[in-house]
């Protein structure tokens, strides 16, 4: 998640036994004992509608959780309190002091570096939302342990103080970060390869650790695109996202004219694309925003009522917005929004385009807004795709390649091929 646009979310879990293939299997243990690696690609069933939330196992013995998967971050993190989390229920855990590594260098991708605590020496460590709220707690490790992979020792933050997201409502005890910071879930467990499909439909999905050609009974028409490495850091450039390099927008078949030079990284770092699993609709700089929204409001006029309330903004960013009656469907004739990636396209169609905002009516109607967001507005300097436009799109972030690949798959359907009949 971005710090700014961070959403908190349910989830359910559910998994199964994966297949190996011994050939890449062997390959991969004798590099990197991991936990992609020394056993077979690790297939999970998750639910989603918010965030994407993935069920697991902590500590000795094991506790289950459900944590919200976020490829935008880097620190997992536990709350570590009644009904969660009990660590001191857990032999295996253990506080981690400021004299380590993992407080020191390792931490030092972490958007708030850590603090020593004087009097018990041992690693704070800080989270912030975009309410301005945040949450302190000790850097610990625990053994974590997703689906059937064996459990393994785990940093992640052990958050005790009052956390004031409505997280703490809901099921969810924490989150896995799966971005590509040394404390990442990722890097810590030498993880090479991962990928989610999640369905448009049900609100479920498939997240596989490993080489899916080894696991899925059938091809995933993947095209690829490069992440975007730089070689000095800059302010705003996230160099552990998976950051990638978006080329063009189109509205149907008409490209938006937005200079390249709005696409790509400025001189401080401001104007790279993530592809992130932790926010849920995307988010496009200024310029590129105020160009997809003319052009889509252009294209649907006549389709769509347009609400026309200019203080109506919602959460935010999302300030084109749409009458529609209620019980009626939104338009078949809505024109896809195509993200041009370098190497990859992703199309966003009909319902993917909507969301309906809870609570609000206009006499018989209901109110919907674009999913497509201004960053300028949150802010963020950045652009994301969120995961609400990765619906039906078989998603694979591949270290060992420098790539993300993207596939339109109908999840629901790959799901049931894999045995999550529903
Ligand atoms: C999320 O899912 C729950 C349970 O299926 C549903 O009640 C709720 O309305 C959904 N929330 C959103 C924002 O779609
Ligand atoms: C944890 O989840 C597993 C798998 O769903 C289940 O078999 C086990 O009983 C659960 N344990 C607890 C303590 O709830
Ligand atoms: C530092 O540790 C002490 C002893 O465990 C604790 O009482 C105190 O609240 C901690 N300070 C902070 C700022 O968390």
């Amino acid at each position: 998640m971005t710090t700014s646009t961070f959403i908190p979310f349910l989830f359910i879990l559910l998994f199964s036994a994966a297949k190996s293939n011994p050939v890449i299997l062997s390959l991969r243990t004798k590099k990197i004992p991991s936990l992609a690696l020394m056993k077979p690609p690790n297939k999970l069933l998750f639910h989603h509608n918010i965030s994407l939330t993935v069920s697991l196992s902590v500590g000795t013995p094991p506790q289950n959780v459900s944590m919200v998967l976020d490829t935008g971050s880097e620190l997992s993190w536990l709350l570590c309190s009644k009904p969660k989390f009990h660590p001191f229920a857990s032999s295996s855990y253990s506080p981690i002091l400021c004299s380590s590594p993992s407080c020191r260098s390792q931490a030092r991708d972490l958007p708030i570096p850590p603090n020593c605590n004087s009097t018990s020496h041992l690693c704070q460590v800080s989270l912030s939302y975009a309410d301005a709220s945040s949450s302190s707690g000790t850097l610990a490790t625990d053994r974590f342990r997703l689906g059937n992979s064996p459990s393994l020792p785990t940093i992640f933050g052990c958050i005790s103080s009052s956390y004031s997201s409505s997280v703490e409502d809901s099921n969810t005890a924490g989150l896995l970060g799966m971005n590509r910071g040394a404390l990442s879930f990722i890097t810590q467990t030498s993880t090479r390869r991962f990928s989610y499909c999640i369905s448009g439909r049900d609100s479920s999905g498939v997240l596989l650790l490993g080489d899916p050609s080894s696991t899925v009974p059938f091809s995933i028409p993947f095209n690829y695109t490069p992440l975007v490495e730089i070689a000095l850091p800059l302010p705003y450039f996230d160099r552990v996202a998976y950051s990638v390099q978006l080329e063009g927008i189109r509205v149907g078949s008409v490209l938006l004219p937005i200079p390249k030079s709005v696409l790509v990284p400025d001189h401080t770092g401001a104007g790279q694309t993530m592809v992130d699993s932790g926010t849920q609709f995307s988010f496009l700089l200024g310029p590129a925003y105020d160009a997809l929204r003319s052009e889509f409001s252009r294209q649907t006029r006549g389709l769509l009522k347009l609400l026309n309330e200019p203080d109506f903004v919602f959460q935010g960013a999302f300030d084109l917005c749409f009458r529609i009656p209620e019980r009626v469907p939104i338009p078949r004739q809505i024109p896809p929004v195509v993200l041009m990636f370098r190497g990859a396209e992703v199309s966003v169609t009909e319902e993917r385009l909507l969301y309906k905002v809870a609570g609000e009516r206009r006499g018989l109607d209901a109110v919907w807004c674009f999913t497509f967001g201004n960053s300028d507005l949150v802010p963020l300097e950045a652009y994301v795709i969120g995961h609400h436009h990765q619906q039906n799109v078989w998603v694979e972030y591949d270290l060992d390649k420098s790539r993300v690949g993207f596939a339109p798959v109908r999840c629901d359907l790959a799901s049931q091929k894999l045995g999550f009949g529903n």
